[in-house]
């Protein structure tokens, strides 16, 4: 009995931090990411998730790869939530430029800046995130 009490309430921690993909985020979480979002990623994603233009001298190099943007004209919102906090903990394997913050950020505030990520998306983009984005638009 306490055992299946236990593992219902860690299920509903765990589902509480973890943003929902394919819905809107909440305000508090939106606002708490907001600030993470501006301190970790704004130098290379830029201002409301714009991206970076490419730098001329820079893009010639192995491996090097221009940011792209995080609002709706990019792809992030092919990712589901889960999948967009395990880039942000993780890194990308593609390039070294897209730095894994473990350690720097916990799984909750990963899961804040992909809130704020989400408030630039419009309703249309959420309503298709993740795996349906394929037959969704
Ligand atoms: C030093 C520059 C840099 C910083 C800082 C940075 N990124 Fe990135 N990010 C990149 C690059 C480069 C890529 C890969 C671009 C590519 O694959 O063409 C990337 C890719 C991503 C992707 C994959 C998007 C997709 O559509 O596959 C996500 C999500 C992402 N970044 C989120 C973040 C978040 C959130 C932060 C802050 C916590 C952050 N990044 C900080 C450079 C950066």
């Amino acid at each position: 009995m306490m055992k299946n009490i236990t593992a219902a309430i860690t299920l509903l921690i765990s589902q509480s931090l973890l943003a929902d993909t394919g819905q809107r985020p909440d305000v508090q979480s939106v606002a708490a990411g907001k600030p993470l979002y501006e301190q970790y990623c704004l130098s290379c994603h830029k201002e409301n998730g714009v991206g970076e233009k490419p730098i001329p001298p820079l893009i010639k190099e192995p491996g090097y790869l221009t940011a792209m943007p995080l609002n709706e004209t990019s792809h992030a919102w092919h990712h589901g939530d889960e999948q967009l906090v395990a880039t942000i903990l993780s890194g990308l394997q593609r390039t070294q430029r897209m730095p894994a913050f473990k350690g720097t950020l916990t799984e909750q505030q990963a899961s804040q800046i992909v809130a704020y990520i989400k408030s630039l998306w419009s309703d249309r983009i959420i309503a298709c995130q993740g795996p349906k984005h394929m037959s969704c638009m």
